[in-house]
């Protein structure tokens, strides 16, 4: 399916998503959210994909909403429309794995969509912020909520407050990303841990997914025991048989996903 405002290729299991508005920096009009809800679904309708990255250029994963959008819109018009809700709610629905390659600004919007994925790589020009506080605004998409959870209080504050940006080596000292690689094997690095997903079982990875996310829903005890039966329940699977058979027999497990 053609799209214009991002560009989608499925190769080898892999969905990589791109983010393709150079001339706004990638900002995220509601066009664009629609297109990316539409691909990432098609996506995991896809029986062939099994891991999916969305990605930027490398200026920018995306420099937040987008501000001319929202300039003229009314407290009516957003609320009522209940602005971005129908648009997150569509990529937190993804139950495959989803990682953010980001190279450039993640700001606003931008980090708050690099937060909706499962993690984080960043090449070392990245710079994540919420600068929303500048326009007069505060975050709308998760900046004061997911980003406490993943870097603290003090620097989500900080952040919030005076929409200081942090660079890449910061954020993966502070939790926000997982790995920091040059800004010329972004792509690579994303695809390799893409890769190695891709070969698991989609079982155990899906599990994966919706466990971690219980993460901060929960209470420890009802998140542990959440993992818990979900771990038992692959008991019940011929992955689980074949993923031990396999390491006991000294070969590479073949998964099924069954
Ligand atoms: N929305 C719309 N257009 C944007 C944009 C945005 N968020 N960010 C950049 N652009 C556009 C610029 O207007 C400019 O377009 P023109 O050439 O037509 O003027 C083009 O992208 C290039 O941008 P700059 O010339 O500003 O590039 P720069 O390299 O000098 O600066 C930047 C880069 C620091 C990222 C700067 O563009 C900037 O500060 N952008 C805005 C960042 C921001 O405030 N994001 C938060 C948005 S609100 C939000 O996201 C709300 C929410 O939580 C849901």
């Amino acid at each position: 399916m053609a799209y214009d405002s991002i560009l989608v290729d499925i190769d080898n299991h892999i969905c990589t998503v791109r983010l393709n508005r150079p001339d706004a920096l990638n900002a995220l009009n509601i066009d664009l959210l629609r297109e990316l809800g539409k691909a990432l679904g098609e996506a995991q309708k896809n029986d062939k994909v099994r891991c999916i990255i969305i990605t930027g250029s490398e200026k920018a994963f995306a420099a937040g909403a987008d501000i001319k959008m929202m300039s003229e819109k009314s407290f009516t018009d957003v609320f009522m429309g209940d602005l971005f809700t129908p648009e997150e709610d569509a990529i937190m629905r993804i139950r495959k794995p989803i990682i953010a390659a980001v190279s450039g600004y993640a700001l606003g919007g931008g980090c708050e969509l690099a937060m909706m994925c499962d993690f984080i790589i960043a090449s070392d020009t990245a710079k994540f912020g919420q600068p929303e506080v500048n326009l007069g605004v505060m975050a709308g998409m998760g900046g004061t909520q997911r980003l406490t959870r993943l870097v603290g209080r003090a620097k989500s504050m900080d952040m919030n407050l005076t929409g200081r940006f942090m660079d890449a080596e910061e954020a993966e000292r502070a939790g926000l990303v997982s790995r920091v690689v040059p800004c010329k094997k972004l792509i690579d690095e994303a695809t390799g841990a893409a890769k190695k997903i891709a070969e698991k079982s989609m079982i155990s990875v899906m599990a994966i997914k919706e466990a971690v996310h219980r993460s901060d829903q929960l209470p420890l005890s009802e998140a542990v025991l959440f993992e818990r039966r979900l771990f038992h329940s692959m008991f019940a699977t011929e992955d689980q048989s074949e993923g031990m058979a396999a390491f006991i027999e000294k070969r590479e497990p073949q998964f099924r996903d069954k």
